[in-house]
């Protein structure tokens, strides 16, 4: 059985060894956070970092993976606090939010390797589509993002609350699993 750390954490997938790796981190590791785009390696949406590199993982089996770090959204900081995420959010490079965590992986990556892109640098290192089109504000927010890891300038705002799982649970019924009882959190 493929075993890979993922977001430091040992973890063993019981599952074909040519199963995704996104698929086993969503439906198997419950890392939601990774999101499922076009499935064919063309959106970007999916991407995670492996031992560093950003890799759209609907192209990665996990036999691939065996024995790689993996990390993924969830992982690239306990608190949101990652430049690139403190960045994101203070240059509201952010629409809907659905290509984000895939191009704050992207640009982690980036700006773990460069941390003074260019524009171009930025536009080639994150081909990520994005539909509510970010694109100039994405451009910006990496170059800042990459600026804070050169502590060369701070992002004050604090960064977004988390969301307790018992309020995850009462927004979003189906994630306490069974069957709704009329109150909202299921059985
Ligand atoms: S879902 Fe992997 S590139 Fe689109
Ligand atoms: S913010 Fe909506 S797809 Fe990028």
């Amino acid at each position: 059985m493929p075993a890979m750390t993922v977001n430091d954490r040992p973890l063993e997938f019981e599952m074909d060894p040519e199963t995704p790796l996104l698929f086993a981190l969503r439906d198997a590791a419950n890392l939601t956070g990774t999101k499922y785009g076009c499935g064919v390696g063309d959106c970007g949406a999916c991407m995670v970092l492996v031992d560093g590199e950003a890799l759209r993982s609907c192209l990665v089996t996990i036999a691939e993976a065996e024995g790689r770090f993996i990390t993924t959204i969830e992982g690239l900081s306990r608190d949101r606090s990652h430049p690139v995420q403190q960045a994101l959010v203070a240059e509201q490079a952010i629409q809907c939010g659905f290509c984000t965590p895939g191009i704050a992986i992207a640009a982690a990556a980036l700006i773990q390797r460069n941390p003074d892109p260019s524009e171009q640098d930025v536009r080639d290192a994150i081909p990520n589509l994005c539909r509510c089109g970010v694109y100039p504000r994405l451009v910006q927010a990496v170059q800042r993002a990459g600026r804070v890891a050169r502590r060369r300038e701070t992002i004050s705002a604090a960064p977004a609350p988390g969301i307790e799982a018992e309020d995850a649970a009462r927004a979003v019924p189906g994630m306490r699993g069974g069957t709704s009882d009329g109150d909202g959190l299921g059985s």
